[in-house]
C-alpha cells in the first residue's frame, strides 16, 4: 500500500505541473484530494494492515495529503495568471474610439436659487445667519407669539419628535428670536440678516405644496424702520431676483409675530398674469409672507420695542424657481430624477 500511495503521489505531482485552466484544475483536485480521491481511497483501506503498518502507512498519507494540497494552491495561483494572460491578449483595444464623457454632478437647483438669493440680499447689506432645522415649539412658535392653544399654530401643521417641545421648524421664523438674541448685543446693535433653511409641514403633497421646502427669512432691527422700508427692500428683491420690471403686490394679511401683516405677491410669470395652474388662476404669485416685527417678538428677542423697530418677511424660493424655469409641479425638486435635475 506504501508504494501504491508513492506512486498516487508522483503520478499527481506529475500531471499537476501540465495543468494551465481551472477546469482541469478542478478535476485535478476532485481525483487526488478531493473526499473521494485517490489518496482517501487508500486511507480508508488501512484497516487491512497490521497494526505495525497502519501508524506508519497513515503518517505518509497525511504528508502526501498536505504536500498536494500546498502544491494545487501555488497551482492555481498560476493557472490564474495564465488565464487572465490569455483574456488580455484576446482582448482588442481600439485606441481611436472616442472617451467616455465623466458624468458631472452640478448643483440643485434648489442650492442656485438660494446662492443668488444670498447674493442678491448681500448685496444689499443682509448677512446670512444659519438657524436650526430641529426646533424647540418655543422658538417656533411660543416666542413668536403664538399662545398654546391659538388657532394660529393650525396654520403649521408640525411634525413633532417623540419630545412634544422638539419639532421640525415650520418657518424659519423660528430662527428670529435666535437672529436677535445673537447678533443684537442685548437689544443695543441693529441687525439685518437673512435665514435659509428646510422647513417641514405635515401636509398634503401636492403640485404646489410640499412636506419640506426651503425658506428664506429676512429680518432688519433698528431704529425708525418702518413698513416703506420692507415694501421698498422686498420690490429692489424682486426687480434684481426677477426682472426690471417684475410686477409686486401687497396684501393684508395675519401673522402672530407680525403686524401689521403682508402677503407680497409677484406676477406670475408662466401666464403673464392671465391665470393658470400654478399661480391657481389668480395671475398672482405669492412669494413671501411679511410684515413689522410684533413687539412681543421684539421684546423677547432683547429689544425695547419703544425704541427698537423692524421687518421681517419669508420667502419660498422653490415657488420662484418653478416661476423662472416654468416648471409646473414642486414635487419635482425632492422626487431626485436626474432627468428633471440635469436640466438646471
Ligand atoms: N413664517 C411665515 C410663513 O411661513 C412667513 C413670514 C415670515 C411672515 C416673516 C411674516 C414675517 O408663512
Amino acid at each position: 500500500m506504501l508504494e501504491k500511495l508513492e506512486s498516487v503521489y508522483q503520478q499527481a505531482q506529475a500531471e499537476l505541473t501540465e495543468i494551465r485552466d481551472s477546469a482541469a484544475l478542478a478535476a485535478w483536485k476532485s481525483r487526488y484530494i478531493g473526499g473521494k480521491g485517490a489518496v482517501s481511497q487508500l486511507l480508508r483501506g488501512i484497516g487491512g494492515l497490521t497494526p505495525e503498518e497502519r501508524p506508519v502507512f497513515g503518517k505518509r498519507a497525511n504528508e502526501v495529503m498536505a504536500a498536494l494540497d500546498e502544491a494545487y494552491a501555488a497551482r492555481e495561483v498560476l493557472v490564474q495568471d495564465i488565464e487572465m494572460a490569455a483574456d488580455l491578449e484576446g482582448a482588442v483595444l481600439d485606441v481611436t474610439l472616442p472617451g467616455r464623457q465623466p458624468a458631472m454632478g452640478r448643483l440643485h437647483p434648489s442650492t442656485q436659487t438660494l446662492r443668488r438669493f444670498s447674493e442678491i440680499w448681500a448685496e444689499m447689506g443682509f448677512s446670512v445667519y444659519r438657524s436650526r432645522d430641529v426646533e424647540t415649539d418655543e422658538m417656533n412658535f411660543t416666542l413668536l407669539n403664538f399662545p398654546p392653544h391659538h388657532p394660529a399654530r393650525d396654520m403649521q401643521d408640525t411634525f413633532y419628535t417623540t419630545d412634544p417641545d422638539v419639532i421640525l421648524r415650520t418657518h424659519t421664523s423660528a430662527g428670529q428670536i435666535r437672529a436677535m438674541r445673537e447678533l443684537g448685543g442685548g437689544g443695543t446693535k441693529p441687525i439685518r440678516v437673512v435665514l435659509p433653511g428646510m422647513c417641514y409641514r405635515f401636509e398634503q403633497i401636492t403640485n404646489r405644496s410640499e412636506a419640506q421646502f426651503y425658506q428664506v427669512e429676512g429680518i432688519a432691527v433698528g431704529h425708525n424702520i418702518t413698513m416703506s422700508d420692507l415694501k421698498g427692500t422686498v420690490a429692489e428683491f424682486a426687480r434684481k431676483m426677477y426682472s426690471p420690471d417684475a410686477k409686486v403686490r401687497y396684501r393684508a394679511s395675519y401673522f402672530p409675530f407680525t403686524e401689521p401683516s403682508m402677503e407680497i405677491d409677484i406676477e406670475c410669470f408662466l401666464c403673464g398674469g392671465e391665470g393658470c395652474s400654478v399661480c391657481k388662476h389668480t395671475g398672482w404669485l405669492e412669494i413671501a409672507g411679511s410684515g413689522m416685527i410684533h413687539p412681543v417678538v421684539l421684546r423677547n428677542g432683547g429689544y425695547d420695542p419703544a425704541e427698537w423697530s423692524g421687518f421681517a418677511f419669508g420667502m419660498g424660493p422653490e415657488r420662484i424657481a418653478m416661476l423662472k424655469h416654468g416648471i409646473t409641479d414642486i414635487r419635482n425638486f425632492w422626487a431626485n430624477d436626474s432627468r428633471f435635475l440635469e436640466q438646471f
